[in-house]
């Protein structure tokens, strides 16, 4: 076709959106739900959320799933990927006591979910720890492989006839190593030495724990997939070409540490991670690693114990040498142990999530990275979203989505990469954590303020319809403006009409200009 910019991407390609219990549900004490780290947390912390607000009535989704529901369809969603509120289930984390409230409210939403012919993408655990199990440790205590098995095993036996895309944890590395590096976080423990590692250990543990489960009692009868959500800020070095070695050592810590035991041939930590962890623990003065080693049968059960690889990509960051003085912190701002910094690059875009630069080819090579480690293993982006000002005509988050799938198109069809899905974070705005309301991830726009917490269609969303509907990502402003008209929002130009409009004024102006100026 002359002139089309036709990039489309694979037929089987999977479109979706996401959200995650606490940042969607409220209904923090409805039927009989227990408290999780989180509701403990807005209440005894309130000036951790920039907006002293909290996740007590969040969208309301505890009430109206149906209208979350309502509009995965209205975009012609492939999945929706949820998460399941762990003490909703079992109030105070535990398998004594399954609470019929919680359990009716996640079976109907996903029959009618499934009733729409969308597939329910569950996430097991997204940072709600029930408090019982935080007040008796948490990630730190071995005991947690324990009690998250028994969850998954409740979760499979009431749900894996008709969840066949499990997620057991979202991003180790922010449960990790942002929750106790800073403290910032639920539950609002800063302990920088043992516990991010401790966490690292047993995090995984649980999962492959999880993960055997179901391929022992459920595989063969559902055939389900089942992995971990990582979170991967692609990192790049600084400017000097030795900054490239602490490139590659920065991604082994941020990528390797929770894909290495997972994916790789050997098992088992990376060996770059291992041996600084270990060298820098013993000039600490400690006897052994701060990064507790697993053993022979902890690395087969670690090993091979996921389906699919599913990334939650937002940002790069560019990596170099710590100043004298300067003290990072995984995952955002360096490493001690890499007496390394880590820096927004000037090559990428601002957004309104001040932690968040824009930076679309970082998507690419994140993805070409894992292929290139972990070989030809099915990617699932199940994470990627802008966070921005409370506006419905917002231009910028289209663009967004549309540069973040021009790169997973080069990705397939250049890097020869397996991508088999993409997913937006968020289906409508919600409760962000520190950020409280204040910034916005929604295809749908949520007034906070309003009791009815009516989703209204932004812009963006009815692009990403339109990408859905024909997998074509340079959509015609056509598709667009169909959608629109409904929705009463003036009507789109992409940036090619819209130069051209501006050219026609241009130059009608400056006729207008010659006319009075010759003939006045
Ligand atoms: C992810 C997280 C989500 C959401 C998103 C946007 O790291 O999984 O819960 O908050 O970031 O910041």
């Amino acid at each position: 076709m002359v002139g089309c910019s036709c990039q489309k991407l694979p037929q089987n390609f999977k479109f979706g959106a996401a959200t995650a219990a606490y940042q969607i549900e409220g209904g923090w004490k409805a039927d009989g739900k227990g408290k999780s780290v989180w509701d403990e947390f807005v209440h005894t912390h309130k000036d951790a959320i920039e907006d002293r607000t909290n996740g007590d009535v969040a969208a309301d989704s505890y009430h109206l799933w149906r209208e979350d529901v309502r509009i995965a369809s209205q975009l012609g969603l492939d999945h929706y990927r949820f998460s399941i509120s762990w003490s909703r289930i079992l109030p105070s984390g535990l398998p004594n006591n399954v609470n019929k409230a919680g359990v009716k409210y996640y079976s109907d939403l996903i029959d009618e979910l499934l009733r729409q012919g969308i597939e329910p993408v569950v996430t097991m655990y997204h940072f709600d720890l029930p408090l019982t199990l935080q007040s008796l440790g948490g990630w730190t205590n071995p005991l947690i492989v324990d009690w998250f098995s028994d969850y998954a095993k409740v979760l499979y036996s009431l749900f894996a006839d008709r969840v066949k895309t499990w997620i057991t944890m979202n991003e180790a590395v922010v449960l990790c190593d942002m929750i106790f590096n800073t403290g910032s976080l639920a539950p609002g423990i800063k302990e920088e030495e043992l516990a991010p590692f401790l966490c690292n250990k047993y995090l995984l543990l649980a999962h492959a724990k999880a993960y055997r489960i179901y391929e022992r009692e459920y595989k063969n009868k559902y055939h389900g997939r089942i992995s971990l959500a990582n979170n991967i800020i692609w990192i790049e070095p600084y400017k000097h070409p030795r900054d490239k070695e602490l490139a590659k050592l920065g991604l082994d810590f941020m990528i390797g540490r929770y894909s290495h035991p997972i994916y790789s041939k050997e098992g088992g930590w990376p060996p770059t991670v291992e041996k600084i962890l270990l060298e820098y623990s013993l000039k600490q003065g400690y006897n052994y690693s701060r990064l507790p080693s697993f053993t022979e049968e902890e690395k087969k059960l670690l090993k091979g114990s996921a389906d699919f690889y599913a990334v939650n990509y937002y940002t790069t960051y560019v990596i170099r040498p710590a100043k004298k003085g300067e003290r990072g912190f995984w995952f955002l701002t360096g490493s001690p142990e890499l007496d390394a910094m880590m820096e927004k690059p000037a090559y990428a875009e601002p957004s309104a999530g001040v932690i968040m630069p824009v930076y679309p080819k970082g998507l690419r090579q994140t993805l070409s990275y894992l292929k290139k480690n972990y070989g030809d293993i099915d990617i699932m982006i199940t994470e990627n979203g802008y966070a921005g000002k409370h506006q419905m005509y917002d231009h910028v988050r289209l663009k967004f989505i549309k540069d973040h799938l021009t790169e997973v198109y080069l990705a397939i069809n250049e890097d020869k990469v397996n991508v088999i899905g993409y997913t937006y974070w968020a289906l409508m705005d919600n409760f962000e954590w520190n950020s409280g309301y204040s910034v916005a991830f929604g295809l749908y726009a949520i007034n906070h303020d309003d009791p009815k917490k009516i989703r209204s269609p932004r812009l963006s969303s009815q692009y990403y319809a339109c990408v859905i509907k024909t997998h074509e990502i340079n959509v015609s402003d056509q598709c667009i403006n169909e959608n629109i008209d409904k929705l009463h929002l003036p009507h789109y130009h992409s940036f090619t009409n819209r130069i051209s409009a501006s050219k026609t004024v241009i130059v009608v102006l400056f006729l207008g200009f010659m006319y009075i100026y010759y003939y006045r």
